[in-house]
């Protein structure tokens, strides 16, 4: 599994701002947005792609497009909708698939309640969308679900990262036949007891649409 901590001033910058207790869910939303169409253009580096002929206003040449199958961008619900604009501004013929997962704030566990995804993921690149990857409960579970669909490479974004989930999901990727790559705007200290991130940023559901 490759992990990429995204080292630039910019996202420091933004991801600072959207940590603030004091950043209100309009900042907060614009925020995650601008965030992570920054993480899109470095999780992208190696978006399949093909040789195609042009011709310019003065000579032919050949170029690159997108390659089919076009690659899928799956959001996982709630939280994970909030990025899904930043992400589709960088590839806009994506196709988009949902997962709806939720965490047990009791156990961690993860479980699926909602899903519209392709049956059939045979070949296809998968960009799968959460803010948070915290224990990595709930990621690893919906990777596990790609990839019984047939899915062959997968990036997950996630805003921020603890150690102890970027660890999970090196035990259950690492030596898989999948390649599995996180791309991450920070790597923090820790989890508390509760499985949040420290310091993090709180419930991203809640920050980006309030406590509902
Ligand atoms: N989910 C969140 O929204 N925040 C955390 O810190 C961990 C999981």
């Amino acid at each position: 599994m490759r992990t990429h901590v995204a080292d630039h001033p910019l996202v420091a910058h933004k991801l600072t701002a959207l940590r603030d207790e004091n950043t209100d869910s309009p900042t907060f939303r614009r925020l995650a947005d601008e965030l992570v169409t920054l993480l899109a253009y470095e999780a992208t580096r190696d978006v399949r792609t093909e040789p195609t002929r042009i011709t310019t206003p003065v000579a032919p040449t050949t170029g690159i497009r997108l390659a089919s199958p076009k690659p899928l961008v799956v959001p996982i619900l709630r939280a994970g909708l909030g990025m899904l604009d930043g992400m589709v501004r960088l590839l806009p013929t994506a196709e988009v698939g949902f997962l709806g997962m939720i965490r047990d704030e009791q156990t961690l566990q993860a479980s699926t309640y909602a899903t519209r995804l392709p049956d059939d993921l045979s070949g296809r690149q998968c960009y799968v969308l959460d803010p948070m990857l915290a224990t990595g409960g709930t990621l690893i579970a919906a990777m596990n679900f790609l990839i019984q669909r047939g899915a062959t490479d997968i990036t997950a974004i996630a805003l921020l990262a603890a150690p102890e989930g970027i660890a999970a999901m090196e035990q259950a990727f690492g030596a898989g036949p999948v390649p599995v790559t996180v791309v991450t705007a920070g790597l923090d200290e820790r989890l508390n007891e509760h499985g949040y991130i420290v310091p993090g940023l709180g419930d991203a559901g809640d920050r980006l649409y309030g406590v509902v």
